[in-house]
């Protein structure tokens, strides 16, 4: 192809960007009368499982799915018994225990404890989320080269604090490499006085009813309370923009269900075994285009028996670029440090643990894969 192909070739391509709109599961509500867990057990027999949400986009889907305007119950529960488990207020980051960024003799003394947010000083220490301090927005747009924000105006809570950031930029700074990295230790140089603040680290006790790890939260504050022992199911308020509080379990109410679009094969193939096998069977490799389908690409995956699985993203020698199976260019990516080798015969594979980021495999390696089924 001539320089003016190839150009108009590009734009085409990048025309084919669905960054937003593709998401690889549907919502269907229902408007039957039905305890939390018979709902359960209706969901899991026609779809897939009680609605579980990703985020504020998956959020405004789940309305407007249905022009009720009352209460319905989605997929998160309240685990008796269970501990509280530490999630990152970033959806996507994978929350993993590392002894070595945490600090638990270095909380003050008058810091109320034990706390179930978590704010940065030197380390990380879990405080009462009431307290309130400054606080450390990021920011993917890193304008600037620049993702993180120490918020200095007054002092707010963590649930304040969340706002903000949502609100002004992408949310409180999530995951290690954030809240330990390069840019976090020059900006705690840059002041001073040793100064807390918060961080995107929350633990509560509640559970997506399909088990993902799903960090989402959009409890209307005003309604919900966390420490009522018999309110152990949580709906959404249709009519207060969707926020969630909880409420008895027998209770009956509609419900919202979702249907899966992709699907994890547990067999060993190579990337072209994997391609036709989708092919013949469901629709395509599946591909990753925003951050909602890679988390829902991580929770898959984490339950493969190989160390990685494939996805439908590919090196094309002739045209010199990553790609798609659905044609679509690389919008969105998480690739691994040093993960990226360009190269005739290779895919992508997603890791199976960690962070589940991108590596680049030799086609001819197995692996289980990914199927969409749209
Ligand atoms: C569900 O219950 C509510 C309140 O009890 C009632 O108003 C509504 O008509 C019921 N819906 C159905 C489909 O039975
Ligand atoms: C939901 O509906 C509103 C109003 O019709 C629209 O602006 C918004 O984009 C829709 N959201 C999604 C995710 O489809
Ligand atoms: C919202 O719906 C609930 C239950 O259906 C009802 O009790 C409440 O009054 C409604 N609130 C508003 C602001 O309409
Ligand atoms: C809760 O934490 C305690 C102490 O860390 C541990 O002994 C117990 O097994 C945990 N329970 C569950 C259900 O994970
Ligand atoms: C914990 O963090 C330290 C310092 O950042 C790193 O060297 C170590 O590998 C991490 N440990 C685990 C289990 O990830
Ligand atoms: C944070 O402050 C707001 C406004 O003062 C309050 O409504 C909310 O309950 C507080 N949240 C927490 C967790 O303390
Ligand atoms: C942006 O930051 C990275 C890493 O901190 C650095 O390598 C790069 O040179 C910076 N770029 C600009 C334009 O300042
Ligand atoms: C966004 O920032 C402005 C000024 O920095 C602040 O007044 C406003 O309250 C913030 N928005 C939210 C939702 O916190
Ligand atoms: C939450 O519920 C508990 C137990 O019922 C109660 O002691 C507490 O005062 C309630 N908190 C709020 C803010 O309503
Ligand atoms: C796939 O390969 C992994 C090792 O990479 C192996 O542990 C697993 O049992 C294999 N699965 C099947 C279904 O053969
Ligand atoms: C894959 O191909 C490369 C290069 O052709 C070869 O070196 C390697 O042994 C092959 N691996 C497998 C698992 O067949």
């Amino acid at each position: 192809m001539d320089k003016m192909h190839w150009i108009l070739f590009l734009h085409i391509l990048m025309g084919q960007c669905c960054f937003f709109t593709c998401r690889l599961y549907e919502y269907h509500f229902i408007a039957e009368n039905k305890s939390w867990s018979e709902a359960q057990r209706y969901c899991r027999e026609k779809y897939t499982d009680l609605a579980k949400v990703f985020d504020m986009t998956d959020m405004s889907r789940l309305r407007n799915s249905t022009q009720n305007q009352g209460e319905a119950w989605i997929g998160l529960n309240h685990n008796t018994g269970g501990n509280r488990t530490w999630h990152w207020s970033l959806p996507g980051v994978e929350y993993i225990q590392n002894d070595s960024s945490w600090n638990l003799n270095g909380r003050q003394n008058w810091e109320p404890y034990p706390g179930n947010c978590g704010r940065k000083r030197d380390k990380l220490a879990d405080v009462s989320c009431d307290s309130t301090m400054w606080f450390i927005c990021y920011d993917e747009m890193k304008k600037d080269n620049k993702t993180l924000y120490l918020i200095q105006y007054p002092r707010i809570n963590w649930t304040q604090a969340q706002a903000y950031c949502r609100y002004n930029h992408t949310d409180l700074a999530s995951g290690l490499d954030q809240v330990d990295g390069e840019e976090m230790k020059a900006l705690i140089k840059s002041k001073d006085s040793k100064f807390s603040a918060w961080v995107g680290l929350f633990r509560d006790s509640w559970r997506w009813s399909d088990g993902s790890d799903f960090s989402f939260r959009y409890w209307d504050m005003q309604l919900f309370n966390d420490t009522q022992s018999n309110k152990k199911c949580a709906m959404t308020l249709l009519n207060r923009s969707g926020k969630w509080s909880s409420d008895e379990c027998d209770k009956e109410k509609p419900f919202f269900c979702y249907d899966d679009k992709m699907i994890l094969i547990k067999e060993n193939k190579t990337w072209e075994e994997a391609l036709n096998y989708c092919e013949n069977n469901y629709k395509r490799l599946v591909s990753i285009t925003n951050p909602e389908v890679q988390g829902r690409v991580q929770e898959t995956a984490k339950n493969a028996d190989s160390p990685y699985v494939w996805i439908g993203l590919s090196y094309k020698c002739t045209l010199g670029l990553w790609l798609w199976v659905s044609d679509y260019v690389v919008c969105y990516e998480k690739w691994a440090t040093e993960g990226k080798t360009e190269g005739c015969d290779m895919s992508v594979g997603v890791d199976r643990g960690g962070q589940h980021e991108w590596f680049s495999r030799r086609n001819n390696e197995t692996y289980n894969f990914i199927c969409s089924k749209q």
